[in-house]
């Protein structure tokens, strides 16, 4: 059986973009794999110094995963600082990755780029942890001898970056000690837009959250942005948010269905606005109900974590183990 693994961190509110992108992925990806989810609260730290933030969040991306059906008797759920084989793996992968690599991961160039254009030194803001964060995220996927990783695409480059690492630990001792990963994402999934066009994403502020309620949700729909085109234009499904949106939530008859409405004109905004809300919202409440009452449960999420946790702890005690011994410190 091959290992599914993926981890999110607990920032901001679950959305819509990590429903689609990772969370229901993984957990179709469940059915057929050994899975192995967690939550990267080590991630958060680089951005997020408010502890009661981070315990906060780490609950409601909990209770978002076990709501949308993760069942932790089956898939490996765990917490990342429970299980500290990581940051030994860590460290070992660091002798592994040139700097350079590091040098060229997408979320650090941005800073750098952001600090040039208004004129401050390059690193500024930037710690270790940012600097750092692939080989982080490296550990975690190498340590379970994972195969798939479902993600994101924004996500891609770090899945290479965790590749290369590997190979390059690989060839040093002349063997696969480390499983090459993959990613997985589906196309239509790779990146689902925000309210205003852009990735969704919390850093945007543009996301609809995975649990909102019935009238936030149809609030935040009827704001999607979209072009001045009259009801009478023919409107192409596209280049269009809603539509965007509306064929991750709908049937495939429903998509096709919506998209000869698109073609044919006559259709208004608020309505190809209003049938989103409706498959949406349908899609949702379930989860929504379920969502609510296990938050409401906190002790009950932490013990399933803990749980998890002891379990990925025995599994990635054998694996370092093995490592200890193939680089010399056994
Ligand atoms: P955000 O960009 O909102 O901060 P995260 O970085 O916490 O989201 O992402 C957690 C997971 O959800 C990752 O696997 C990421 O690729 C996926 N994801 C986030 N936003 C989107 C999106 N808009 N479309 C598809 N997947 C997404
Ligand atoms: N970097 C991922 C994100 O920002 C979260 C993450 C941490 C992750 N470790 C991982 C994803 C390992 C997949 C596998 O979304």
């Amino acid at each position: 059986m091959k290992v599914a693994l993926t981890g999110i961190k607990p920032t901001g509110v679950p959305h819509i973009g990590n429903y689609v992108g990772a969370i229901r992925p993984a957990l179709e990806l469940a059915k057929t794999c050994k899975a192995r989810y967690f939550i990267a609260d080590y991630h958060a730290l680089n951005a997020c110094k408010d502890p009661e933030e981070i315990r906060k969040m780490t609950l409601e991306i909990a209770a978002a995963w076990l709501a949308c059906g993760l069942n932790p008797e089956k898939v490996l759920f765990y917490k990342q600082s429970l299980v500290p084989q990581t940051f030994e793996l860590m460290v070992i992968l660091m002798a592994f990755t040139p700097k350079g690599l590091m040098n060229r991961a997408h979320a650090y160039k941005a800073m750098v780029q952001a600090n040039l254009e208004s004129g401050k030194d390059s690193d500024d803001g930037v710690n270790m942890g940012l600097y750092t964060y692939p080989v982080l995220m490296a550990a975690d996927i190498l340590l379970f001898d994972t195969d798939y990783v479902p993600v994101g695409s924004d996500q891609f480059q770090h899945i290479e970056m965790a590749q290369d690492i590997a190979q390059s630990f690989n060839y040093n001792y002349g063997k696969e000690y480390l499983k090459i990963p993959q990613a997985i994402a589906r196309e239509e999934t790779k990146t689902l837009l925000g309210l205003d066009g852009r990735k969704m994403s919390k850093s945007y502020g543009n996301t609809i959250p995975m649990f909102a309620s019935e009238e936030e949700l149809y609030k935040l729909v009827m704001r999607i942005k979209t072009n001045s085109q009259t009801v009478e234009e023919p409107k192409d499904p596209e280049t269009c948010t809603i539509f965007a949106i509306y064929r991750n939530f709908a049937t495939p008859d429903q998509t096709e269905s919506l998209r000869r409405r698109y073609l044919a004109g006559g259709m208004s905004w608020k309505e190809a606005k209003e049938e989103l809300f409706n498959v949406l919202n349908a899609h949702l409440t379930p989860l929504r109900e379920r969502y609510n009452e296990l938050i409401s449960q906190p002790d009950d999420i932490k013990r399933i974590l803990e749980e998890g946790s002891a379990r990925a702890r025995e599994l990635a005690a054998k694996k370092i183990k093995e490592l200890r011994q193939v680089i010399g410190v056994d």
